[in-house]
């Protein structure tokens, strides 16, 4: 294994309660996605030297069959290794099929993200700035702020850590707001579903906020603004919409080459450092996709 990406969801995998997939038991290796090359092979798909990515696990070997969910991935000059579980992995696909299937943004419509400094969030943001929408990134801290605004284009960003979160969306979104990427829930949500226009789309891709609660928090709160409005929400997995990948690389792969779109992430060296790691997610210490080197990679 070269690569193991930490992902919220890994958080959902350890509780008792199934979510898309069954949990993950105790003694049980990891669920997680990862990238590895091919060492010894009886599958002509997959022969020595291969790059692959798939459900590998916390793991530094991966022993593995045709049940498991497993891509090869080209190695492209110039492209690092992180960017295949970045910007031109299933977190680049989670943003381009919410965006292109569900919030559907039109040139000059305003576009909200939350975590929009993160893995999802980064991606999404800077496809709906190419197609021509306003972005507002909501992001913790003045740091990612600036991030969102300098470096990947945005047209503003909310700094949700700031007493003044609340004032800063309204002043960012002076015309409402016509697409929402949910990645956060929670009050963010809320104060977005209030500032939703006519015929709003909400991209519902995660609910970050409460998933280290041990209870569900009620709400959402302004839920109403959804039916006054008219509003399309849905919620998606990107399990779903692997089939989706050869039209989402057509398009976000040579945007990634070129250096039009930036594949941000955090790479933190060492097997071990994976349990401390995750908390980053929770934290917020990530910027992009958060994935742990192994040492021989
Ligand atoms: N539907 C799908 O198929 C799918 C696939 C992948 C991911 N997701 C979802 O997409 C979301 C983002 O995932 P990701 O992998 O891209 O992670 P990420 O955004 O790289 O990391 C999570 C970020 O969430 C923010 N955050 C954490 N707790 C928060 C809170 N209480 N309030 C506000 N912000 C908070 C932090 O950023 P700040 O510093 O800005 O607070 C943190 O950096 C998650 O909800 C995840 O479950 C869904």
């Amino acid at each position: 294994m070269e690569l193991i990406s930490l992902d919220p969801t890994n958080r959902g995998w350890l509780n008792e309660t199934p979510t898309y997939l069954p949990p993950v038991g105790i003694g049980e290796v990891m669920r997680a996605v990862g990238l590895g090359r091919v060492v010894a092979s009886k599958n002509l798909r997959y022969p020595e030297g291969q790059l692959v990515s798939g459900l590998l696990g916390w793991q530094e070997w991966a022993v593995i069959d045709d049940a498991t969910m497993l891509l090869p991935v080209p190695d492209v000059p110039g492209v690092p290794l992180t960017a295949h579980l970045g910007a031109l992995g299933t977190t680049g696909l989670t943003a381009w099929v919410g965006l292109t299937d569900i919030g559907r943004p039109q040139p000059g419509e305003t576009v909200v993200v939350s975590a929009a400094g993160g893995a999802v969030g980064s991606v999404a943001g800077q496809i709906a700035k190419l197609r021509g929408a306003r972005v507002v990134g909501i992001a913790g801290g003045s740091q990612k702020c600036a991030l969102l605004t300098d470096q990947l284009h945005f047209d503003a960003a909310v700094d949700h850590r700031a007493a003044d979160w609340r004032h800063q969306l309204e002043k960012a979104t002076p015309d409402g707001i016509d697409v929402d990427f949910e990645n956060v829930g929670g009050e963010i949500m809320d104060a977005v579903f209030g500032r939703l226009n006519l015929r709003a789309r909400v991209v519902l891709c995660g609910l970050i906020s409460a998933y280290n609660d041990a209870e569900w928090p009620p709400g959402p709160t302004n839920f109403p603004a959804l039916l006054v409005q008219r509003v399309h929400l849905q919620g998606f997995i990107v399990l779903d919409h692997l089939d989706r990948a050869p039209a989402f690389l057509a398009e976000v792969a040579p945007l990634v080459h070129s250096a039009q779109l930036q594949s941000l992430e955090t790479v933190i060296d060492g097997f071990e450092e994976l349990p401390t790691a995750i908390n980053m997610l929770f934290d917020g210490t990530n910027v992009g996709k958060l994935l742990v080197r192994l040492a021989h990679a």
